[in-house]
């Protein structure tokens, strides 16, 4: 049996990295005030027709529907904004004080083309704050993104920013952009003939048509902004300016998400070598997109990152966030009649919050010291008729190799002792 195509399994290595990353997501949101959620990996198909957009790629053509046994369509997550939603308006969380920052960390499932970066089982970590309007809360998500790869040391990001306006602003540039590649539309891709009926903005960010002469010249979103979505986009910028955070102002970035209205934003990573699927976190402002799925009128604003490729961004910088956690004490039961003093010593340790490994199968010193070795033990304690008799326990420091004899009374005080250090790392 294999994994299904477009996924990957989860241990060693990157199971170490990812709980380190999750660790440090976790971390890094108490800082904002943002609240953890997990919503259903699978919702009703129509949550995301309805969120993400019904002439979107995502679900046109990547999404993984079904059918359940109650005859129920249900969709796999292609991504995490739209279910968050939903449990925000089922929950009645606007009712609660507003801005509310949410968080979430999981799977999401796209029917693309696998290839490095690109993946159709994938984990995101994403952001969403509801229930302002204000430039700030724009802002502050972009600084999320840029702050959490700054803690990470990863140094090759581009911040591309733009402004897709208010409805009244986009509806004024769809005709701008209707007009100008009406004469062109036979030069367009057979998708892109057909973005020109239902969302001409995708034209933009097509990567069939990108090198066309006829693109250069298309008409930008940013001189179609009305007043107040200009007024909003210079916010975002002043503010962004006002935390030292880098950016540039891409016209082209239009994202492949229906619900963004005013910012959008996507960080790259400029890396060489990095490949085509460089996108490694975005977003942007949804003030339409509670509504539209049956709630009151609440505006938001999030992203999300891409875990495989901030991983593998990581990897290409030689950063090493390996988070391994090894046992600090190994226990080596000697003969069967210390096995039931072994266990009972193995368990009170652990409840005594430290992390304990034993052996299980009676094995002889030799090989139980290169267990030890191998799991990266700081400590062996050996138990055997003579340390039953005396309550006097043989304590090896497996690095200095040094023999400590401690009475077991004392023994979580001698462990707290030694290991406190390695508790603080
Ligand atoms: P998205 O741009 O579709 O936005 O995805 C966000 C990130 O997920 C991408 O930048 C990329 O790093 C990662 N990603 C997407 N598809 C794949 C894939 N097939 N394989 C590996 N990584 C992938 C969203 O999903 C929005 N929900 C973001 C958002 C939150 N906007 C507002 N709030």
């Amino acid at each position: 049996m294999q994994k299904p195509k477009g996924t990957y399994d989860i241990f060693g290595d990157r199971a170490n990295k990812m709980l380190y990353l999750r660790k440090l997501i976790n971390a890094l949101m108490d800082k904002y005030n943002a609240k953890y959620f997990e919503t259903p990996i699978f919702e009703s198909s129509d949550l995301f027709h309805r969120g993400v957009g019904e002439t979107t790629d995502i679900v046109s053509k990547e999404t993984y529907d079904f059918k359940d046994r109650g005859d129920r369509a249900l969709t796999l997550r292609p991504e995490g904004t739209a279910g968050i939603v939903r449990c925000f308006i089922e929950n009645k969380l606007y009712a609660e004080s507003l801005p509310l920052k949410a968080w979430y960390f999981g799977p999401m499932f796209r029917y693309e083309r696998p290839q490095a970066g690109r993946f159709r089982e994938f984990y995101q970590f994403g952001f969403e704050a509801f229930g302002t309007c204000d430039p700030t809360m724009d802002a502050e998500a972009i600084s999320i993104l840029v702050n959490f790869f700054k803690m990470l040391g990863l140094k090759g990001i581009k911040v591309n920013i733009n402004s897709l306006g208010d409805s009244e602003s986009r509806d004024n540039y769809r005709q701008a952009l209707v007009s100008y590649f009406k004469p062109y539309l036979e030069q367009l891709c057979d998708d892109c003939k057909n973005r020109f009926e239902k969302n001409p903005l995708r034209i933009l960010d097509c990567k069939v048509d990108t090198d066309k002469e006829f693109m250069k010249n298309a008409p930008k979103m940013l001189d179609y902004l009305n007043k107040e979505s200009k007024e909003h986009f210079n916010k975002v910028k002043e503010y962004l300016d006002a935390m030292k955070i880098d950016y540039v102002v891409n016209s082209n970035i239009v994202r492949g998400l229906d619900y963004y209205t005013h910012t959008v934003f996507e960080v790259e990573a400029d890396i060489p070598g990095f490949g085509s699927q460089n996108v490694l976190g975005a977003g942007g402002r949804y003030n339409n997109l509670v509504e539209n799925i049956g709630g009151p009128s609440i505006p938001g604003v999030g992203f999300a990152i891409g875990l495989e490729r901030l991983l593998l961004a990581l990897e290409m910088e030689k950063i090493d966030i390996n988070y391994n956690s090894y046992p600090e004490v190994y226990v080596i039961p000697m003969g069967i009649e210390a096995k039931a003093k072994a266990v009972n010593l193995v368990n009170s340790l652990r409840l005594s919050g430290f992390s304990v490994e034993m052996d299980y199968d009676n094995r002889n010193l030799k090989s139980n010291f290169k267990s030890a070795d191998k799991l990266g033990v700081k400590y062996i304690i050996i138990i055997g008729e003579e340390e039953i008799k005396s309550k006097v326990l043989t304590i090896k420091n497996n690095e200095s190799k040094e023999e400590y004899k401690v009475d077991l009374e004392n023994l979580i005080e001698f462990l707290d002792e030694k290991l406190g250090d390695y508790d603080e790392d």
